[in-house]
């Protein structure tokens, strides 16, 4: 009921200001959740405002691996999520002791670990630099051309860099449930019923998918290639609840979700977890709050760092 949302979204407003909270929310989070944050972005963005903000506590509406980033680079104060459960497929892929045990297995190789963002706080302790979507490319050009990469965990975002770059890497063979789904199928056939629209994908998608996209790009990226293109309609290939966001922004043009071959568009179950009521009462009772063992939090925040000064 609208009135109920109304009165959910002022008591949110209230307790953000009683915390002295800043509320940020990823691009996949539900419309309601969006419009009552303060910043809403992709991993990238969400990192800087997570290490620049001067609240006392951050609500973090997202999955559990950007929490702990906004922990990571803001140790100082209360991070809390609205879901404790909201996890990644994409991070449980890459597992801390299973990296360090691969990369232990392999010295003759001396690896440079670049961990994209979408890992645990262990595996951002472990690696030498971490990227995001909308820095990877950036990222693995600065490394230097004597060390063999190890890129971890997304196999498709790692593909998609060599591609672009032309520098070999070794490859974590994990991948993110949601954005695999999108199929060549699926894809082409919402492209024929849309001829003038543009493909825009996220490079978490697979190689066969990104092949039938006019732009292969972050979540943030999407917005300003929306906006800039000549183009009237966009079938936008990740995650549903970027539609919301670019309907806001872009408000001109149209937006048509990218299809699975089962359904007409595709949530994150993780990202859907979170709600308003959830949003309401981490601000309530300033828990579930993200916690890292701080010799972890340390080794990982030197990683995390790295990847803010080079792509500044
Ligand atoms: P972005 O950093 O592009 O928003 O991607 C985050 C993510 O989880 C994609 O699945
Ligand atoms: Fe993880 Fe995929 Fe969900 Fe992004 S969309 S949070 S990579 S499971």
């Amino acid at each position: 009921m609208p009135a109920v949302a109304t009165d959910l979204v002022e008591e949110i407003l209230d307790l953000k200001k009683r915390r002295n909270a800043v509320i940020l929310a990823h691009n996949y989070q539900v419309g309601g959740i969006q419009d009552v944050a303060d910043f809403v972005g992709d991993s990238l963005g969400l990192s800087y405002k997570a290490a620049e903000t001067n609240a006392d506590v951050i609500a973090f509406c997202g999955v559990h691996f950007m929490g702990e980033t906004a922990k990571i680079l803001s140790p100082s104060k209360r991070v809390v999520i609205p879901d404790m459960d909201a996890g990644c497929s994409l991070s449980d892929s890459c597992p801390a002791d299973k990296l360090a045990a691969f990369v232990a297995a392999h010295p003759e190789k001396n690896y440079f670990v670049i961990a994209y963002i979408n890992c645990s706080a262990g595996v951002k302790a472990l690696a030498d630099c971490i990227c995001t979507s909308g820095n990877a490319m950036k990222i693995v050009e600065a490394t230097p051309p004597d060390r063999n990469i190890l890129f971890v965990p997304d196999q498709n975002l790692g593909a998609w860099v060599m591609e672009k770059t032309g520098r070999k890497m070794d490859l974590w063979q994990g991948n993110c449930y949601v954005h695999v789904d999108f199929t060549r199928n699926s894809i082409s056939k919402i492209r024929e019923e849309y001829p003038d629209a543009k493909v825009v994908a996220h490079p978490e998608c697979t190689f066969a998918v990104r092949l039938l996209a006019d732009e292969v790009c972050s979540t943030e990226k999407m917005v300003a290639y929306c906006r800039q293109s000549p183009a009237k309609s966009f079938i936008i290939v990740t995650e549903s609840g970027m539609l919301h966001r670019l309907k806001k922004e872009v408000p001109d043009k149209i937006f048509i979700p990218g299809p699975t071959d089962l359904c007409a568009c595709n949530d994150c179950r993780y990202m859907k977890m979170n709600t308003l009521e959830k949003l309401r009462d981490c601000l309530d009772l300033l828990e579930p709050e993200i916690l890292i063992p701080e010799a972890i939090r340390a080794k990982a925040e030197l990683s995390v760092r790295r990847m803010l000064t080079l792509s500044r």
